[in-house]
């Protein structure tokens, strides 16, 4: 079983991405939705939060967790990589990687949440591929409440994407990296507000990239997980919201069950 976890809602661009990638391998998502969002508390508080979210995937038989909130991983993903002996993937240094090389010009901008803009993950990941780069960061803490509405596609959601874009576009970054996995599901807005110069990075799908050819140069790991193409959805706080606002994401219903971890 590939588990998954995140703050909430977002995450599940990473199972859609996952589910796209690697449609045999069966998953169960997590969402913290009792203690979302992640994205404007302390680095402690969130590592507290993500061990209770790895620890409950382990118990329902994950073998690789996969970290689908960059708030979470840029504040716990190399205290799970060392507590836990299951293989831990996150949104982050695929992101960072992709981006790193898809660049042209070197100037790569990052949106996110407070918390992962205030880590300085991307960057340090960024620069740890290309020197040279010139990394311009932005936190975006209105996009997340606007998903969560639904308003994927308002006049207001654009207003502000538009208004938040402006100092990476004066830049002039080529490419941007959608650094909270909130921000796929806005890509459409994201890239007719940035133009079609700058080149979207979805961390989202370069998690699932990366996990693929993990298991495709993993064998014995790929043997260990469960396939038939089933997903388990469990959220802490469950909400008629959560379950209108994850079909649209996923594309279809979801059964979504209450945990306590
Ligand atoms: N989806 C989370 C991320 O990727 C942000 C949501 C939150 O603030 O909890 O950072």
């Amino acid at each position: 079983m590939i588990g998954i976890f995140d703050s909430g809602i977002g995450g599940l661009t990473v199972a859609r991405a996952i589910m796209e990638q690697l449609p045999d391998y069966n998953l169960v998502y997590f969402g913290d939705t009792a203690r979302t969002p992640y994205g404007n508390k302390s680095a402690l508080t969130v590592q507290a939060y993500a061990r209770r979210c790895a620890d409950f995937l382990i118990s329902k038989g994950a073998k690789v967790i996969i970290i689908a909130c960059n708030t979470a991983a840029s504040a716990a993903a190399e205290l799970l990589a060392e507590s836990y002996p299951t293989p831990v993937f996150e949104v982050i240094t695929p992101g960072a990687a992709l981006a790193a090389q898809l660049s042209r010009s070197g100037r790569i901008g990052v949106i996110g949440t407070r918390s992962t803009i205030a880590s300085g993950a991307y960057e340090k990941r960024i620069l740890g591929f290309r020197p040279s780069a010139e990394v311009v960061s932005h936190p975006c803490p209105l996009l997340v409440p606007l998903v969560e509405e639904g308003w994927f596609r308002r006049r207001e959601t654009a207003m502000i994407v538009k208004k938040y874009l402006r100092p990476l576009k004066l830049r002039q970054i080529d490419t941007l990296i959608l650094g909270c996995t909130h921000y796929p599901v806005l890509a459409g807005l994201i890239q007719e507000k940035a133009g079609k110069r700058i080149r979207l990075v979805d961390s989202a799908m370069a998690v699932a990239g990366r996990l693929k050819t993990h298991l495709e140069d993993t064998p014995d790991l790929a043997a260990r997980l469960s396939r038939g193409g089933r997903s388990e959805f469990f959220i802490s706080d469950v909400t008629p919201q959560f379950e209108a606002i994850a079909q649209k994401v996923i594309g279809r219903r979801l059964k979504v069950l209450p945990a306590e971890p």
